[in-house]
């Protein structure tokens, strides 16, 4: 058995409140608790998005009373909402922005919004930017103009990485994600696992693409699941909505890298715990770790997970690892695939907190 820290992912999807018939709190937490998560951040594009006061506190209340794991809340650039948004900081781990195509209604395209946003978003406070391509450019000399770091979203492209390394060199304060999927899928991968259900933003690359992730290992800060749940029967309609989820599956898949010798213990830690922690800012969760069993091997069934959304682009794949046991704050919050954390028992990471 290993133990590990809790792990922290920078980047998920809870859709509550507004659409909790894809996932909430209490499935989505219990989902990250089972893939050996103790901490996530949770993005702002839910129904209503968290883009005011009225939005951070209906989430704050759907989160205080259902997870299971601690969490933090992201705050949504909006079209209109760069005066305000400001007071949305102390209560958020950050500033989502937007600038290509994505799910929900946070999509900016005119330049000089990002621009306000960027310069007004406090600038010891991170911002987290969803920026393909050449929004990608754009986002790194905003940041850099604005003279404040900007962390970069699930990363899935040769250009971008190169681009990411080549600003990092020049001292540009840029940090960056990768998922899992981008990491070990690629567009050949879209006829097995369907046209529909493959919908995924940024899209799966070709395998050039996923080359570059992992020769670019030392550029990539974080692993984050953009675990982004929509039901089956959503993915398998008329017009399947972009996203895969992935929180129960991410450690195992990365523990295939540990154990084929392309990826350390320790480099996984650092981009998996260390690096969203300071990247973020987060406080150090007391008596936290996870054991993982790295030779239990496991199949990916979609109806074993507790991800309210009933599907995996990762079905029927054999993996190695399986998170055993997790403690959280001293308590048994997992054993043997059992949740044992109750809904309500996660913390805010942002809320004032007893030392
Ligand atoms: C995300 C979602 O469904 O909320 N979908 C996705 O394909 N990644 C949106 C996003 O992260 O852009
Ligand atoms: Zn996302």
């Amino acid at each position: 058995m290993i133990r590990l820290p809790g792990l922290i992912d920078p980047h998920v999807h809870l859709r509550d409140p507004g659409e909790t018939h894809k996932e909430d709190f209490d499935s989505g937490t219990a989902a990250a608790l089972a893939g050996g998560f103790t901490a996530v951040l949770a993005m702002p594009n839910t129904r209503p998005p968290l883009t005011d006061q009225a939005g951070l506190g209906a989430t704050q209340q759907a989160a205080r009373s259902r997870a299971r794991c601690d969490y933090g809340l992201f705050a949504g650039a909006g079209a209109d909402n760069f005066t305000s948004v400001a007071a949305l900081a102390p209560a958020t781990v950050g500033l989502k922005l937007y600038l290509d195509h994505t799910f929900g209604l946070l999509r900016l395209d005119d330049q000089e919004t990002v621009h306000r946003h960027v310069a007004a978003w406090p600038a010891d406070r991170p911002i987290a930017a969803h920026a393909e391509g050449r929004s990608l450019a754009l986002a790194l000399l905003l940041g850099h103009l604005a003279g404040r770091p900007i962390h970069i979203c699930h990363v899935s492209r040769r250009d971008e990485i190169l681009l990411i390394r080549s600003a990092k060199e020049k001292g540009v304060a840029v940090t960056c994600e990768v998922t899992p999927h981008h990491l070990f899928l690629t567009e050949d991968d879209i006829r097995v696992i369907g046209l529909k259900r493959a919908g995924v933003r940024p899209p799966l690359a070709t395998a050039g693409d996923r080359h570059a992730l992992w020769d670019n290992l030392a550029v990539i800060d974080c692993f984050a699941t953009d675990h982004a749940p929509h039901t089956a029967a959503e993915k398998d309609g008329e017009q399947p909505p972009p996203g895969f989820p992935g929180l129960e599956t991410a450690l195992a898949i990365l523990w295939e890298a540990v154990h084929e010798g392309r990826l350390s213990t320790e480099e996984l830690v650092l981009r998996m715990h260390t690096n969203p922690g300071r990247i973020y800012g987060l406080p150090e969760q007391a008596e936290t770790w996870i054991e993982v069993d790295p030779q239990s091997a496991w199949d990916v069934h979609a109806a074993d997970l507790n991800s309210r959304c009933r599907w995996t682009p990762f079905e029927g794949m054999r993996l190695r690892a399986r998170v055993r046991r997790v403690t959280l704050r001293g308590r048994p919050a997992l054993e043997d695939g059992r949740v044992l954390a109750e809904p309500g028992t996660g913390r805010d990471v942002r809320a004032a907190s007893p030392t």
